[in-house]
Protein backbone atom coordinates (compact mmCIF):
# COMPACT_ATOMS: atom_id res chain seq x y z
CA UNK A 1 0.00 0.00 0.00
CA UNK A 2 1.31 3.29 -1.40
CA UNK A 3 -0.03 5.40 1.69
CA UNK A 4 -2.51 5.10 4.23
CA UNK A 5 -5.12 7.71 5.83
CA UNK A 6 -4.85 8.43 9.56
CA UNK A 7 -6.80 10.36 11.99
CA UNK A 8 -4.82 13.86 12.23
CA UNK A 9 -3.26 14.48 15.74
CA UNK A 10 -2.53 18.37 14.09
CA UNK A 11 -2.55 20.60 16.96
CA UNK A 12 -4.47 23.99 16.08
CA UNK A 13 -3.08 27.15 15.82
CA UNK A 14 0.50 25.48 15.87
CA UNK A 15 2.48 25.92 12.74
CA UNK A 16 3.51 22.96 10.57
CA UNK A 17 6.90 23.01 9.47
CA UNK A 18 7.24 20.83 6.37
CA UNK A 19 10.68 19.18 5.40
CA UNK A 20 10.09 18.96 1.50
CA UNK A 21 12.73 16.25 -0.72
CA UNK A 22 12.30 16.56 -4.89
CA UNK A 23 14.31 14.24 -7.05
CA UNK A 24 12.10 13.30 -10.31
CA UNK A 25 14.86 14.54 -12.44
CA UNK A 26 18.12 16.78 -12.59
CA UNK A 27 17.64 18.84 -10.14
CA UNK A 28 18.47 17.49 -6.23
CA UNK A 29 16.34 19.62 -4.23
CA UNK A 30 14.86 20.18 -0.21
CA UNK A 31 13.44 22.98 1.52
CA UNK A 32 11.57 23.83 4.69
CA UNK A 33 7.94 25.70 3.89
CA UNK A 34 5.57 26.44 7.29
CA UNK A 35 1.83 26.05 7.11
CA UNK A 36 2.05 25.37 3.04
CA UNK A 37 2.73 28.73 2.33
CA UNK A 38 5.74 30.25 3.54
CA UNK A 39 9.12 29.49 2.23
CA UNK A 40 12.17 29.13 5.22
CA UNK A 41 14.96 27.99 2.47
CA UNK A 42 14.48 26.42 -1.10
CA UNK A 43 18.00 24.65 -2.20
CA UNK A 44 18.26 23.42 -5.92
CA UNK A 45 21.47 21.63 -6.74
CA UNK A 46 20.90 21.53 -10.41
CA UNK A 47 22.88 19.15 -13.13
CA UNK A 48 22.18 20.96 -16.03
CA UNK A 49 25.38 21.58 -16.74
CA UNK A 50 26.49 17.85 -16.55
CA UNK A 51 23.45 17.24 -18.98
CA UNK A 52 24.18 20.05 -21.32
CA UNK A 53 27.07 18.20 -22.77
CA UNK A 54 25.02 14.74 -23.94
CA UNK A 55 21.68 17.06 -24.83
CA UNK A 56 19.23 15.61 -22.41
CA UNK A 57 19.36 14.30 -19.16
CA UNK A 58 21.11 11.14 -19.07
CA UNK A 59 18.73 9.02 -15.97
CA UNK A 60 22.01 6.90 -14.47
CA UNK A 61 24.08 10.33 -14.57
CA UNK A 62 21.12 11.95 -12.50
CA UNK A 63 20.79 8.91 -9.75
CA UNK A 64 24.84 9.14 -9.24
CA UNK A 65 24.28 13.14 -9.08
CA UNK A 66 21.38 12.89 -7.05
CA UNK A 67 22.84 10.26 -4.23
CA UNK A 68 25.91 12.57 -4.26
CA UNK A 69 24.13 15.89 -3.48
CA UNK A 70 21.36 14.72 -1.61
CA UNK A 71 22.60 14.89 2.33
CA UNK A 72 24.41 18.71 1.79
CA UNK A 73 21.26 19.63 0.11
CA UNK A 74 18.81 18.93 2.83
CA UNK A 75 21.53 19.84 5.42
CA UNK A 76 21.23 23.13 4.01
CA UNK A 77 17.52 23.74 3.89
CA UNK A 78 17.71 22.59 7.29
CA UNK A 79 20.28 25.22 8.69
CA UNK A 80 19.17 28.38 6.14
CA UNK A 81 15.44 27.73 7.61
CA UNK A 82 17.10 27.66 11.36
CA UNK A 83 15.40 24.67 11.77
CA UNK A 84 16.42 21.53 13.60
CA UNK A 85 15.32 18.09 12.11
CA UNK A 86 13.69 17.77 15.62
CA UNK A 87 11.37 20.85 14.84
CA UNK A 88 10.10 19.16 11.80
CA UNK A 89 6.56 18.10 11.86
CA UNK A 90 6.54 16.03 8.85
CA UNK A 91 8.68 14.76 6.08
CA UNK A 92 7.29 15.35 2.13
CA UNK A 93 9.00 13.52 -0.99
CA UNK A 94 8.47 13.12 -4.28
CA UNK A 95 6.95 9.50 -5.17
CA UNK A 96 6.22 10.37 -9.04
CA UNK A 97 5.93 10.67 -11.95
CA UNK A 98 9.77 11.08 -12.77
CA UNK A 99 12.94 8.35 -13.34
CA UNK A 100 12.50 5.65 -10.95
CA UNK A 101 16.79 6.01 -10.13
CA UNK A 102 16.35 9.40 -9.59
CA UNK A 103 12.89 9.14 -7.70
CA UNK A 104 14.00 6.15 -5.73
CA UNK A 105 17.12 8.41 -4.55
CA UNK A 106 15.03 10.71 -2.66
CA UNK A 107 12.13 8.67 -1.57
CA UNK A 108 14.82 6.11 0.12
CA UNK A 109 16.44 8.90 1.92
CA UNK A 110 13.18 10.55 2.83
CA UNK A 111 11.84 7.24 4.27
CA UNK A 112 15.66 6.80 6.07
CA UNK A 113 15.17 10.27 7.17
CA UNK A 114 11.66 9.71 8.69
CA UNK A 115 12.31 7.15 10.40
CA UNK A 116 15.51 7.51 11.75
CA UNK A 117 13.82 10.96 13.60
CA UNK A 118 10.65 9.36 14.40
CA UNK A 119 8.67 11.65 12.14
CA UNK A 120 5.64 11.29 9.68
CA UNK A 121 6.32 10.85 5.83
CA UNK A 122 4.10 12.26 2.91
CA UNK A 123 4.29 11.55 -0.48
CA UNK A 124 3.96 14.21 -2.82
CA UNK A 125 2.57 13.44 -6.51
CA UNK A 126 5.12 16.31 -8.74
CA UNK A 127 2.57 17.52 -10.38
CA UNK A 128 0.57 18.53 -7.80
CA UNK A 129 4.00 20.63 -6.90
CA UNK A 130 3.93 22.29 -9.44
CA UNK A 131 -0.03 23.45 -9.26
CA UNK A 132 0.81 24.28 -5.37
CA UNK A 133 4.05 26.57 -6.41
CA UNK A 134 0.68 29.29 -7.10
CA UNK A 135 0.15 29.41 -3.65
CA UNK A 136 3.41 30.23 -2.17
CA UNK A 137 3.03 33.69 -3.88
CA UNK A 138 -0.10 34.25 -3.95
CA UNK A 139 -1.73 33.83 -0.13
CA UNK A 140 -5.25 34.82 -1.67
CA UNK A 141 -5.59 31.99 -4.22
CA UNK A 142 -7.43 28.60 -3.22
CA UNK A 143 -9.39 26.12 -5.02
CA UNK A 144 -11.06 26.04 -7.14
CA UNK A 145 -9.22 27.37 -9.90
CA UNK A 146 -7.97 25.70 -13.49
CA UNK A 147 -4.41 25.30 -13.70
CA UNK A 148 -1.60 24.56 -17.07
CA UNK A 149 0.79 22.64 -16.46
CA UNK A 150 3.22 22.77 -18.97
CA UNK A 151 6.66 21.15 -17.58
CA UNK A 152 9.93 19.18 -19.48
CA UNK A 153 7.57 15.89 -19.33
CA UNK A 154 3.87 16.99 -18.77
CA UNK A 155 1.39 19.01 -20.48
CA UNK A 156 -2.50 18.99 -18.68
CA UNK A 157 -5.26 21.42 -18.45
CA UNK A 158 -6.82 20.70 -14.90
CA UNK A 159 -9.48 21.56 -12.73
CA UNK A 160 -8.06 22.25 -9.20
CA UNK A 161 -11.48 21.08 -7.19
CA UNK A 162 -9.73 21.27 -3.78
CA UNK A 163 -6.78 20.61 -1.82
CA UNK A 164 -5.29 17.67 -3.26
CA UNK A 165 -8.20 16.97 -5.44
CA UNK A 166 -7.93 17.26 -9.26
CA UNK A 167 -10.15 16.79 -12.96
CA UNK A 168 -8.47 16.56 -15.76
CA UNK A 169 -9.50 18.58 -18.66
CA UNK A 170 -6.78 17.69 -21.54
CA UNK A 171 -3.73 16.19 -21.94
CA UNK A 172 -0.76 16.31 -24.56
CA UNK A 173 -1.43 13.04 -27.20
CA UNK A 174 2.44 12.84 -27.77
CA UNK A 175 5.09 14.83 -26.55
CA UNK A 176 4.96 17.45 -24.21
CA UNK A 177 5.49 21.30 -24.27
CA UNK A 178 8.65 21.61 -22.83
CA UNK A 179 10.04 18.70 -24.51
CA UNK A 180 9.04 19.81 -27.73
CA UNK A 181 11.29 22.97 -27.24
CA UNK A 182 13.92 20.98 -26.26
CA UNK A 183 13.57 18.91 -29.36
CA UNK A 184 13.37 21.95 -31.79
CA UNK A 185 15.73 23.76 -29.99
CA UNK A 186 18.13 20.70 -30.36
CA UNK A 187 17.56 20.67 -34.02
CA UNK A 188 18.23 24.30 -34.53
CA UNK A 189 21.51 24.41 -32.68
CA UNK A 190 20.31 25.34 -29.69
CA UNK A 191 21.26 23.18 -27.27
CA UNK A 192 20.52 21.72 -23.56
CA UNK A 193 18.11 23.00 -22.07
CA UNK A 194 15.99 24.59 -25.03
CA UNK A 195 13.34 26.16 -23.86
CA UNK A 196 14.38 29.10 -22.28
CA UNK A 197 16.91 29.59 -25.10
CA UNK A 198 14.30 29.35 -27.48
CA UNK A 199 12.38 32.12 -24.47
CA UNK A 200 15.77 34.52 -25.09
CA UNK A 201 16.39 33.88 -28.81
CA UNK A 202 12.55 34.94 -29.83
CA UNK A 203 12.91 38.37 -28.71
CA UNK A 204 15.33 38.41 -32.05
CA UNK A 205 13.11 36.74 -34.30
CA UNK A 206 9.98 37.50 -36.34
CA UNK A 207 6.94 35.21 -35.07
CA UNK A 208 5.15 35.20 -38.25
CA UNK A 209 8.25 34.05 -40.19
CA UNK A 210 6.89 31.07 -40.95
CA UNK A 211 3.50 29.70 -40.01
CA UNK A 212 3.77 26.24 -38.42
CA UNK A 213 0.69 24.08 -37.76
CA UNK A 214 -1.60 24.93 -34.33
CA UNK A 215 -2.71 21.43 -33.78
CA UNK A 216 -6.63 20.85 -32.49
CA UNK A 217 -6.85 17.39 -31.16
CA UNK A 218 -10.97 16.75 -31.63
CA UNK A 219 -13.45 18.16 -29.63
CA UNK A 220 -11.03 17.87 -26.25
CA UNK A 221 -9.06 19.72 -24.77
CA UNK A 222 -5.92 17.45 -25.56
CA UNK A 223 -2.76 18.98 -27.12
CA UNK A 224 -0.49 17.36 -29.32
CA UNK A 225 3.16 18.71 -30.35
CA UNK A 226 4.71 16.22 -32.40
CA UNK A 227 3.64 16.87 -34.97
CA UNK A 228 5.01 20.94 -35.02
CA UNK A 229 8.17 19.50 -34.11
CA UNK A 230 8.01 17.12 -37.44
CA UNK A 231 6.81 20.21 -39.32
CA UNK A 232 9.91 21.94 -37.91
CA UNK A 233 12.18 19.41 -38.72
CA UNK A 234 10.49 19.23 -42.38
CA UNK A 235 11.15 22.79 -42.68
CA UNK A 236 14.42 22.53 -41.80
CA UNK A 237 15.32 20.10 -44.17
CA UNK A 238 13.53 22.12 -47.14
CA UNK A 239 15.54 25.01 -46.52
CA UNK A 240 18.84 23.01 -46.53
CA UNK A 241 18.32 21.03 -49.66
CA UNK A 242 16.98 24.66 -51.56
CA UNK A 243 20.03 26.37 -50.02
CA UNK A 244 17.85 28.83 -48.08
CA UNK A 245 18.96 30.64 -45.26
CA UNK A 246 17.84 29.64 -41.96
CA UNK A 247 17.21 32.01 -39.61
CA UNK A 248 17.85 30.58 -35.91
CA UNK A 249 15.59 33.17 -34.48
CA UNK A 250 13.08 33.11 -36.68
CA UNK A 251 12.41 29.40 -36.37
CA UNK A 252 12.70 29.50 -32.74
CA UNK A 253 10.00 32.53 -32.68
CA UNK A 254 7.53 30.71 -35.66
CA UNK A 255 7.67 27.55 -33.19
CA UNK A 256 6.98 29.43 -29.83
CA UNK A 257 4.08 31.54 -31.16
CA UNK A 258 2.55 27.72 -32.29
CA UNK A 259 2.94 26.71 -28.87
CA UNK A 260 1.65 29.45 -27.31
CA UNK A 261 -1.30 29.99 -29.14
CA UNK A 262 -2.46 26.35 -28.30
CA UNK A 263 -1.72 26.10 -25.22
CA UNK A 264 -3.41 29.57 -24.90
CA UNK A 265 -6.30 28.51 -27.09
CA UNK A 266 -7.47 25.20 -25.46
CA UNK A 267 -6.87 27.52 -21.66
CA UNK A 268 -9.51 29.86 -22.63
CA UNK A 269 -12.04 27.26 -24.78
CA UNK A 270 -11.64 25.22 -21.61
CA UNK A 271 -12.15 28.13 -19.23
CA UNK A 272 -15.21 28.85 -21.14
CA UNK A 273 -16.89 26.36 -21.01
CA UNK A 274 -16.20 25.80 -17.59
CA UNK A 275 -17.13 29.05 -16.22
CA UNK A 276 -13.66 29.45 -15.19
CA UNK A 277 -12.97 32.71 -12.71
CA UNK A 278 -9.44 31.99 -11.55
CA UNK A 279 -6.77 30.42 -14.09
CA UNK A 280 -2.71 29.66 -13.21
CA UNK A 281 0.07 28.34 -14.67
CA UNK A 282 2.59 25.82 -13.47
CA UNK A 283 5.94 23.88 -14.37
CA UNK A 284 8.94 24.63 -15.91
CA UNK A 285 7.45 25.87 -19.22
CA UNK A 286 5.29 28.43 -17.46
CA UNK A 287 8.05 30.51 -17.00
CA UNK A 288 7.93 31.50 -20.47
CA UNK A 289 8.19 35.17 -20.62
CA UNK A 290 5.43 34.85 -24.03
CA UNK A 291 3.30 32.59 -22.20
CA UNK A 292 2.92 34.75 -19.64
CA UNK A 293 1.99 37.63 -21.31
CA UNK A 294 -0.03 35.79 -23.94
CA UNK A 295 -1.80 34.32 -21.08
CA UNK A 296 -1.92 37.24 -19.08
CA UNK A 297 -3.79 39.28 -22.03
CA UNK A 298 -6.08 36.23 -23.00
CA UNK A 299 -6.97 36.35 -19.41
CA UNK A 300 -7.80 40.44 -18.86
CA UNK A 301 -9.72 39.92 -21.79
CA UNK A 302 -12.44 37.41 -20.23
CA UNK A 303 -12.10 39.30 -16.78
CA UNK A 304 -10.17 36.08 -15.41
CA UNK A 305 -8.04 36.39 -12.86
CA UNK A 306 -4.62 34.85 -13.50
CA UNK A 307 -2.03 33.62 -11.10
CA UNK A 308 1.55 32.42 -11.81
CA UNK A 309 4.58 31.43 -9.97
CA UNK A 310 8.04 32.98 -9.81
CA UNK A 311 10.42 31.47 -12.37
CA UNK A 312 12.39 29.75 -10.02
CA UNK A 313 9.19 28.19 -8.75
CA UNK A 314 7.77 27.15 -12.17
CA UNK A 315 11.05 24.63 -12.85
CA UNK A 316 11.80 21.67 -10.45
CA UNK A 317 12.19 22.75 -6.85
CA UNK A 318 11.24 21.43 -3.24
CA UNK A 319 9.35 24.58 -1.80
CA UNK A 320 6.17 23.47 -4.33
CA UNK A 321 6.39 19.72 -2.85
CA UNK A 322 6.54 21.04 0.83
CA UNK A 323 3.55 23.62 -0.36
CA UNK A 324 1.42 20.65 -1.72
CA UNK A 325 2.60 18.02 1.51
CA UNK A 326 1.41 20.40 3.75
CA UNK A 327 -2.55 20.09 2.37
CA UNK A 328 -1.85 16.31 2.21
CA UNK A 329 -0.51 16.30 5.55
CA UNK A 330 -3.31 18.15 7.09
CA UNK A 331 -6.24 16.03 4.76
CA UNK A 332 -4.30 13.35 6.98
CA UNK A 333 -2.25 11.37 4.33
CA UNK A 334 0.61 9.18 5.65
CA UNK A 335 2.63 7.13 3.84
CA UNK A 336 4.07 3.81 5.26
CA UNK A 337 7.59 3.04 4.93
CA UNK A 338 6.49 0.82 2.18
CA UNK A 339 6.37 4.14 -0.12
CA UNK A 340 7.86 3.26 -3.76
CA UNK A 341 8.81 5.60 -6.34
CA UNK A 342 6.10 5.10 -9.51
CA UNK A 343 7.40 6.83 -12.39
CA UNK A 344 4.34 6.81 -14.08
CA UNK A 345 1.68 8.36 -11.19
CA UNK A 346 -1.46 9.72 -12.47
CA UNK A 347 -2.60 12.85 -10.96
CA UNK A 348 -4.78 12.41 -8.20
CA UNK A 349 -4.10 8.70 -7.78
CA UNK A 350 -2.44 7.40 -4.48
O1 LIG B 1 9.06 21.48 -14.61
P1 LIG B 1 10.41 21.21 -15.14
O2 LIG B 1 11.59 21.89 -14.46
O3 LIG B 1 10.72 19.67 -15.14
C1 LIG B 1 9.76 18.70 -15.42
O4 LIG B 1 8.97 18.39 -14.50
O5 LIG B 1 9.74 18.26 -16.57
O6 LIG B 1 10.38 21.60 -16.68
C2 LIG B 1 11.51 21.53 -17.48
C3 LIG B 1 11.11 21.96 -18.88
C4 LIG B 1 12.22 21.77 -19.92
O7 LIG B 1 11.68 21.14 -21.04
C5 LIG B 1 12.63 23.21 -20.23
O8 LIG B 1 13.11 23.37 -21.55
C6 LIG B 1 11.32 23.94 -20.02
O9 LIG B 1 10.76 23.35 -18.88
N1 LIG B 1 11.53 25.38 -19.79
C7 LIG B 1 11.08 26.34 -20.61
C8 LIG B 1 11.53 27.56 -20.08
N2 LIG B 1 12.23 27.30 -18.93
C9 LIG B 1 12.22 25.95 -18.77
N3 LIG B 1 10.34 26.26 -21.75
C10 LIG B 1 10.06 27.41 -22.37
N4 LIG B 1 10.48 28.63 -21.93
C11 LIG B 1 11.21 28.75 -20.80
N5 LIG B 1 11.61 29.96 -20.38
ZN1 LIG C 1 8.70 19.21 -12.92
Amino acid sequence: MQKMKMMTDITENKDVKILAIESSCDETAASVVVNGRTVLSNIISSQIDLHTIYGGVVPEIASRKHIEKINYVVEEALNTAGVTLEEIDAVAVTYGPGLVGALLVGVSFAKALAYGAGKPLVGVHHIEGHIAANYIENPELEPPFMCLVVSGGHTHLVNVVDYGKFEILGRTRDDAAGEAFDKVARAIGLGYPGGPKIDKVSYEGNPEAVIFPRSKVGDAYDFSFSGLKSAVLNHLNSCQMKGEEIVQADIAASFQAAVVDVLVRNAMEAAKVNKVKKLAIAGGVASNTHLRKAMEEACKKRGIEFYHPSPILCTDNAAMIGCAGYYEYMNGVRSGLDLNAVPNLKLGER
